[in-house]
């Protein structure tokens, strides 16, 4: 069996995503009733973080430990990368240790060439370009929440960043209609590929500039900071721009009476969102999002490096 990688959305196909929305289904009703299976037996997966993180990092470490397999936390500083070893040589070497890599990097071509270089799956738990880990969870936090991808409207609001661009795809793959709303010169790079893809499905995907026309109707307000990791020397400007694109009562006012809050976190309170939003628990679900990413990414997991079999076993 050839390896399979996820650095972007678009590396699953539709099958691939239901059949990780199932096992994510059973693996969180098997953790909820003390049950865990140990199908990552005996293998190491590295995790190699060029950035901070708290979710992606956590539970990724816990759900390779719930299933049996051993993480090892590789901090880059401490590694001969530091000394001018490539990233090639080190894809390399790591191949013969490790059975997975999960790597946050600081450029999205380093991500690439781990993929290139390695024998072994690697799974991108970030990069300025997407964070497909975070997306492929939301999905499924949406299908548990809403019971359908079909014809929901999801309203993007601010920056058209990593989130933005994986969640297009993961949008354009499943059916769900998505508006970005952001500032001019802030639109994201992976538009076009979202709209070749929702061919398929029938999504309508928009990219425009009026956060309120974006949130008409909207099933699902979805929101991140407006300062990304690695973009810190823009934030004076950024926070001159971006104050419209808040998510307020005011605006969530135009959603549907049953929208739902997303937010992939940390959230920078009183800058994309406010504390009333955020906090207000009839629609926010922003801890049952962040909690699904530990049953989400076992599945990831479980998917690339055993398949399709343990589904019918
Ligand atoms: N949402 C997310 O990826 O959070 P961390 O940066 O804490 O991993
Ligand atoms: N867009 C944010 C997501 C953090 C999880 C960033 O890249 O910093």
């Amino acid at each position: 069996m050839n390896k399979r990688d996820l650095i972007s959305v678009g590396d699953f196909s539709r099958d691939d995503i239901n059949n990780i929305f199932k096992l994510s289904k059973k693996l969180k009703k098997e953790r909820k009733g003390g049950r865990t299976s140990n199908l990552l037996k005996g293998k190491a997966i590295a995790l190699l973080f060029e950035k901070p993180s708290t979710r992606t990092k956590i539970s990724f470490a816990v759900g390779i430990s719930e299933l049996g397999g051993y993480p090892l936390f590789l901090e880059p500083e401490t590694l001969q990368l530091i000394r001018g070893e490539s990233i090639e040589d080190l894809a390399k070497v790591l191949s013969g240790y490790v059975h997975t890599i999960v790597a946050r990097v600081k450029k999205h071509e380093t991500i690439v060439s781990l993929a290139k270089n390695s024998t072994v799956p690697i799974i991108n738990a970030l990069s300025p370009l997407e964070h497909p880990c975070q997306v492929i969870s939301d999905l499924f936090t949406i299908l548990e929440n809403k019971g359908r991808f079909k014809g929901l409207n999801l309203a993007w609001i601010g920056d058209g960043n990593n989130v933005c661009n994986s969640l297009l795809l993961g949008c354009a793959l499943t059916g769900v209609n998505m508006k970005v709303a952001c500032p001019k010169g802030y639109e994201p790079a992976l538009a076009d590929k979202a709209k070749q893809l929702a061919e398929n499905s029938g999504a309508t995907i928009q990219i425009i500039v009026e956060p309120k026309e974006a949130v008409k109707n909207a099933d699902i307000i979805y929101c991140d900071t407006w300062i990304s990791m690695g973009m810190e020397n823009e934030a004076k400007e950024r926070l001159k721009i971006f104050p419209p694109y808040q998510v307020n009562k005011e605006l969530a006012a135009h959603a549907k009476q049953d929208y739902i809050f997303m937010h992939c976190l940390p959230a920078h309170r009183g800058q994309e969102v406010t504390d009333e939003i955020i906090d207000d628990t009839k629609h926010s679900i922003i801890w049952h999002q962040a909690e699904n990413r530990l049953h989400a990414q076992k599945a990831i997991l479980i998917w690339l490096l055993s398949g399709r079999e343990l589904l019918t076993s």
